[in-house]
């Protein structure tokens, strides 16, 4: 078979600047050594997300000049609708503003008590938030190996079904609220959940009367890690396993921002449940919009309703996880330890075992993310204790599970030579890692602290 290349051709370019390295260490001394305060025109290659970042199609393109900006029944909103249904199988949906605006209307409904348990594989920090805001209590139940980066296990992301039908009988399932199936499961490194382990799920929570809820950022990626990996499904349409997999739950939340290919975007669907969609339809109208636009505009839903069609398309998942697996397979060449194998949207790099010498209290994946960003002006994030943050009654520094550098990758942005940049910059430090050095705040605050907090190295 002949090797394949990405499944588009450049017809749009944006430019971008490499700063000498003079100018990147000043800057990202200025800003308290965190990423998040950098100007994206001081960024090379901007791996902080992979959230609103990729880039659209010439049809997606199209669609926005077909927007109909009329406050209610916009026909972008029957061309979304039709997606939805096409694609997903639910019969309801209403959009909104991202993720986080879907989470926002819907754990309100589903939350019917104070203190209830919200069960998820991993809940994304965001969702813990709103799942804590509302009331509820967030519990994660992802399978012990994916906590061990060098265990190779095809489906990380996995429920330990024996702990999620523990938990339900230990605590009662009436102080449970619902469970999240988050796929792919970002923070353990993007690493899908099986159509098994998805059907598991589904039966305990029949068994017990509860619904199961997907967060379904990456939703294509996760159907295309089943296709390959998972017995029975290496002959079916990705939509068929999309579709499929959601046939085992009750509804969604979706930041379309992912796999939508939209830079702004998101939305509520429900299965067939009627009387949860018109609670829904009701409550996003104070909070997001009419429930015909929730917070998006008619251009914006057509570009969702398009990106939805492209990100099925297996070519392109082909070649979108390809460029993650390369980027990895280099990385892994090199001796460098990252999660095994690597995820959908992203490479995350392992950086307890990368410099050891740096305490977690120290922020060790902090530390390699400054030196990436100093050595190539290439911009990752930290995905460990520096984002899990203190204890909210004893104000102690938590210690997280894995000290994580994530590489996202942006949807159709960057090309195999921006990933070699990528490689090359991290193999260097990999070189002279036991000169890492760790970091101390000198502003810390008290919410989200790693959005805005100032560090300097000890
Ligand atoms: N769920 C998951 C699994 C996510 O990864 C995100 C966002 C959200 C929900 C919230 O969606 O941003 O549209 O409100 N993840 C981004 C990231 C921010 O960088 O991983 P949103």
């Amino acid at each position: 078979a002949i090797r394949k290349a990405e499944p588009y051709k450049i017809k749009m370019v944006e430019p971008i600047k490499l700063i000498p390295r003079k100018e990147r260490d000043k800057k990202i001394k200025e800003v308290g050594y965190n990423q998040f305060a950098l100007k994206a025109e001081d960024i090379y290659i901007d791996l902080l997300t992979d959230s609103g970042t990729g880039a659209m199609s010439d049809y997606q393109w199209a669609g926005i000049m077909m927007g109909d900006e009329s406050y209610a029944g916009s026909r972008n909103y029957y061309n979304l609708e039709k997606s939805v249904q096409d694609i997903i199988g639910y019969k309801y949906f209403v959009p909104t503003h991202q993720g986080r605006g879907a989470e926002n209307v819907l754990f309100p409904i589903m939350i019917k008590e104070k203190g209830q348990y919200v069960l998820s594989n991993m809940h994304f920090d965001t969702t813990k938030a709103h799942v804590e805001l509302k009331g509820g209590r967030a519990v994660n139940l992802v399978i012990e190996e994916a906590f061990d980066t060098e265990t190779e296990h095809p489906f990380k992301g996995n429920f330990d079904l024996g702990k999620l039908e523990g938990f339900i009988k230990e605590k009662g399932v009436e102080n449970c609220a619902f469970i999240i199936v988050t796929i792919t499961c970002n923070s353990v490194g993007g690493q899908p959940v099986s159509m098994e382990n998805i059907k598991g799920v589904k039966k305990i929570a029949d068994q017990y009367g509860l619904k199961v809820i997907f967060d379904a950022a990456r939703f294509a990626e996760n159907a295309y890690f089943i296709k390959k990996r998972e017995v029975g499904y290496e002959n079916k349409q990705i939509v068929d396993i999309i579709r499929e997999m959601f046939s085992y739950g009750d509804g969604l939340t979706m930041s379309a921002k992912k796999d939508g290919i939209v830079n702004m975007g998101g939305m509520i669907a429900i299965k067939e449940d009627e009387e949860l969609y018109t609670i829904s339809r009701s409550m996003v109208v104070p909070i997001e919009g009419f429930p015909t636009y929730g917070g998006l505009t008619g251009r914006d839903m057509e570009a969702l309703a398009r990106g939805l069609r492209e990100v099925v398309e297996e070519d392109y998942l082909e070649s979108r996880i390809g460029q993650i697996e390369y980027l990895g397979q280099r990385l892994i060449d090199a001796g460098i330890p990252i999660q095994r194998p690597v995820g959908g949207h992203a490479v995350f790099v392992d950086c307890k075992k990368f410099c050891p010498q740096i305490p977690y209290n120290q922020f060790p994946a902090q530390a390699v993310c400054v030196e990436l960003y100093k050595e190539a002006g290439v911009r990752a994030v930290e995905i460990g204790s520096f984002l899990l943050g203190r204890d909210p009654e004893t104000g102690e520094q938590l210690e997280s599970p894995m000290e994580l550098l994530r590489l996202t990758i942006p949807r159709r942005v960057y090309t195999y030579n921006h990933m070699d940049v990528v490689a090359d910059a991290l193999i260097e430090i990999w070189k002279k890692r036991e000169t890492l050095k760790g970091f101390e705040f000198t502003y810390e605050p008290e919410v989200l602290r790693h959005f805005t907090a100032k560090l300097k190295p000890i």
